[in-house]
């Protein structure tokens, strides 16, 4: 078995400030003998930032983009090429139904992503909604994360969600992290799952102190 991942996903949230203020908190408080992988996903402006402060502080987590342009460095103005994520970012996130969705992103496009993260020695975390959903090769995490789940309090429950990464696990024999309303009350039960590896966490991340104690419950 794989170290367990937990992957906080702020989406388009924070100020500088505010992510400054979360890592501080999150450095006081970082519980001893964290054996699980953990991954923060900020926005694209606070990579920077949080790859010095976790130099400086000796933290061990790993950061995340939270997408990547399809497009290699040049004159696309706006994207961001993998290239220039060399040295900041650790993993990205692919396939996320919020961008799947607000930005028309078809399997094409994602596996597209998929080549230009790999070719930069990205770790990609594939986000899809359901089974039977093609996953590109060169995908390092599955994330499995129902529509009906996101940021609705509503999650799914673990049995669904252990049945829907057995799947994948038969056929791609990857780890497969669950997303979609994971709480610190309800984070140990899908760890409890033979066939979920870890957790995608978006709302209940904002607050440090909340992502602290949904490390502590995940262990
Ligand atoms: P949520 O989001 O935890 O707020 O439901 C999860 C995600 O979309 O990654």
């Amino acid at each position: 078995m794989t170290k367990p991942l937990i992957i906080a996903n702020w989406k388009a949230n924070k100020t500088l400030a505010e992510a400054k203020s979360w890592a501080e908190e999150l450095v006081q408080n970082w519980p001893t003998g964290v054996e699980q992988e953990v991954i923060l996903a900020p926005s694209f402006p606070h990579l920077s930032f949080f790859r010095q402060f976790l130099n400086e502080k000796n933290l061990p987590l790993k950061l995340c983009a939270q997408d990547v342009s399809r497009f290699p460095q040049g004159p696309y103005t706006g994207e961001v090429a993998a290239e220039s994520l060399i040295g900041l970012a650790d993993y990205v996130l692919i396939g996320h139904s919020e961008r799947r969705n607000n930005f028309q992103e078809s399997d094409g496009i994602l596996k597209e992503k998929v080549e230009r993260a790999k070719s930069a020695n990205l770790k990609v975390i594939y986000c899809i909604s359901e089974k039977d959903v093609s996953v590109p090769s060169g995908v390092s995490v599955i994330g499995y994360e129902p529509l009906f789940a996101i940021g609705s309090g509503q999650p799914d429950t673990p049995q669904n969600a252990n049945h829907v990464a057995e799947g994948f696990k038969n056929q791609l024999s990857l780890p497969v992290v669950y997303g979609g309303s994971v709480k610190p009350d309800n984070a140990q039960s899908f760890m409890q799952e033979p066939n979920l590896d870890g957790l995608l966490v978006g709302g209940a991340s904002l607050k440090a102190s909340e992502f602290l104690e949904i490390l502590k419950n995940a262990a």
